[in-house]
């Protein structure tokens, strides 16, 4: 019988430096014993996206104070702890190597067994650590820097059923707001806008349904909604507020509708799936959910969607993925690398679906 297994995790692969210690027992119930966040949203404002520079300095400033904070709230000690993992990849190169340089210097110093995660493996396996999802599963992994279906068969088996040709939806929803005024992170403004809005006013394109398969297309949305944008200002003088409204709410609509029915081709696809999560900040959008719940149920699947704190980037996931590594027998050593590209499935296209902002997981 599997072991008791206590495992500290370290995240820094983009603008949140996180630490996390998760207990996985025999009867492979995790438990999330104490986790912290520390965003850097305020650094990186004034220059319009995340400086990569500027965040491995504060990563590994940060690292060793979060690494303190889950040891202390959570009563523990590192000889507590059973392994040391981190995110190895993929993301921006300065903060996944101060991850790593730490999680080293944890693992030699307290001689602890290292393992390197693979961050998409840690958003892909947070439906087992919050709701203990059975294998095998569909996951839509939807944020700012990716858009992908896997299919999750084990911790070290994934396949990438399809994913975004160009950009990431969330990318597609901040430069919305962008371009509206509305103000950043865009897909939050955006979702409040569209509310008051009519998506039938504004024909925006559904990119890729006419294809077969699950890739996607968000790019051409975006010139879609400037095009737009552009022509009722030149007829009108301006924007008006009810304007704003329905631009949101046919932009929000088109997305919704690409990333339901390319959900409804995966499952129809694999119809050995009997679940489907979602992970990423965009999975936080109702109309989203509410459309994904829908084909769930007609797939006679069941639709599961993680706390927001656990879909956004975290190191719960982490130490859940690190622990579930451990036991399939991973040990990494000081040898191990810092990568900026990992796909998780290595048959498919090269990086195909990670979204031109790229280094956000
Ligand atoms: O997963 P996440 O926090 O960070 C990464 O990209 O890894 O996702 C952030 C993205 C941003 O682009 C943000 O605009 C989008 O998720 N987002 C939303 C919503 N909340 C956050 N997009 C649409 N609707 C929302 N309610
Ligand atoms: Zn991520």
């Amino acid at each position: 019988m599997a072991k008791t297994l206590t495992v500290l995790g370290l995240e820094s692969s983009c603008d949140d430096t996180a630490a996390a210690i998760v207990r996985l027992a025999p009867d492979q119930s995790p438990q999330i014993l104490a986790q912290v966040v520390r965003g850097q949203t305020q650094l990186h404002a004034d220059f319009g996206g995340v400086v990569p520079e500027i965040a491995a300095r504060a990563h590994a400033e940060k690292l060793d104070i979060c690494v303190a904070d889950v040891l202390r709230s959570s009563g523990l000690n590192l000889g507590d702890m059973d392994a040391v993992a981190v995110t190895a990849g993929p993301g921006l190169i300065g903060g996944v190597i101060s991850g790593v340089m730490c999680a080293k210097g944890l693992s030699a110093g307290a001689g602890l067994p290292l393992i390197g995660v693979n961050h998409l493996a840690g958003h892909a396996l947070t439906p087992r650590l919050t709701d203990q999802a059975a294998y095998p599963y569909l996951m839509l992994l939807v944020s700012g820097g990716h858009c992908q279906f896997l299919r999750v068969d084990s911790a070290q088996s994934f396949t990438r059923l399809g994913g975004t040709i160009d950009d990431a939806p969330g990318e597609a929803f901040d430069k919305t707001a962008r371009l509206l005024g509305l103000p950043q992170p865009g897909g939050p403004a955006v979702e409040v806008e569209a509310r008051a809005g009519d998506p039938t006013r504004f024909a925006f394109p559904r990119p890729l349904l006419d294809r077969p398969g699950c890739d996607m297309s968000f790019s051409g949305l975006k010139t879609a909604l400037l095009r737009t944008r552009d022509a009722v200002m030149a007829e009108a003088g301006g924007l008006t507020r009810a304007d704003r409204a329905d631009l949101c709410a046919g932009f929000q609509a088109a997305v919704r509708d690409v990333l339901a029915e390319k959900t409804r081709r995966a499952l129809a696809d694999n119809p050995d799936l009997q679940l489907i999560a979602v992970a990423g900040g965009v999975a936080a959008n109702t109309a989203i959910r509410d459309a994904l719940m829908q084909v769930a149920s007609a797939a006679d699947a069941q639709f599961l969607a993680p706390p927001l704190a656990l879909c956004t980037d975290n190191a719960a996931m982490i130490a859940y993925a690190g622990a579930e590594l451990f036991q399939l027998g991973q040990r990494d050593d000081l040898t191990l690398t810092a990568r900026p590209r990992w796909p998780l499935d290595s048959t498919s296209p090269a990086m195909l679906g990670s979204g031109r902002k790229g280094a956000k997981a």
